[in-house]
């Protein structure tokens, strides 16, 4: 775990609150009829008009400044002039931007206009679920402790935790170590210390765990078709609590 000196967590406040700021201008453009590449378009204008850049653009060759990610898709929708937003459904959207070499990531799930109770209550959960979980976020606490505390309150309520992908360490680069998974025992992974940044980011499944992977090589669909949802921060753990730079 690196551990940030302070004019790195400054750098890192600024990288937070870019990405806060270009996940609420997504949150503003939401509307039925919008495609996601001109969602995509106006975030990685934004994130280059405050002297960033877009992280996700090229990384291990994604063609995104942003991840778009309609109802059964989990995580990692490629942003396309052809993926039309309408009445009803779910978008997750996922940004990461780098300022001055610090990396800030974060994810949310909104909806487009009108939308069921069934998916409303996928939503408010997962959110619901990162602050079950930074609950656990201590210095001398388990990092499993948070990963376990996640999982109890999405199986509470009857979803499922996605195991194939997981939260991470953040800093210099968008991942680093540890896994911040969203599932396992509380004696699990690393001892947290002060001064250490992690994005961490549920993703529930409102029916099973299962997922697949698109031939695109990057979009994560759930098995049975039915909806999920994201919702990421990246904080800092400090010695009085977790500041949360995205919110
Ligand atoms: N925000 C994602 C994560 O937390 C990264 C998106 S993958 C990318 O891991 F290729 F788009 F960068
Ligand atoms: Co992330």
């Amino acid at each position: 775990m690196i551990v940030r000196t302070p004019d790195e967590l400054r750098l890192m406040r600024k990288a937070g609150e870019i990405t806060k700021n270009a996940l609420n201008l997504a949150k503003s453009l939401i509307k039925p009829n919008i495609s996601t590449l001109e969602l995509d378009k106006k975030i990685k204008e934004y994130i280059i008009s405050c002297g960033a850049t877009p992280s996700f653009l090229n990384y291990e060759g994604y063609p995104g400044s942003i991840c778009a990610s309609p109802n059964d898709m989990v995580v990692h929708g490629i942003p396309s002039d052809k993926v039309i937003l309408k009445e009803g459904d779910i978008i997750s959207i996922d940004v990461g931007a780098i300022y001055q070499g610090y990396n800030g990531d974060a994810a949310r799930t909104y909806p487009v206009g009108k939308i069921s109770e069934e998916k409303a209550r996928l939503i408010k959960v997962t959110e619901e679920c990162f602050f079950e979980g930074i609950k656990h976020l201590k210095v001398g606490a388990k990092l499993g402790e948070l990963s376990n505390a996640i999982q109890t309150h999405a199986e509470n309520n009857g979803y499922s935790v996605v195991r194939e992908l997981v939260g991470h360490g953040i800093g210099r680069k968008m991942h680093e170590w540890p896994n911040v998974p969203n599932y396992g025992k509380k004696s699990d992974g690393p001892t947290m210390v002060e001064g250490i940044c992690l994005a961490i980011e549920p993703m529930i499944n409102m029916g099973k765990k299962g997922i697949y992977l698109l031939d695109d090589g990057w979009g994560v669909i759930t098995q049975d078709g039915k909806p999920s949802a994201h919702y990421e921060n990246t904080v800092i753990l400090t010695l009085t609590g977790v500041e949360i730079l995205t919110l």
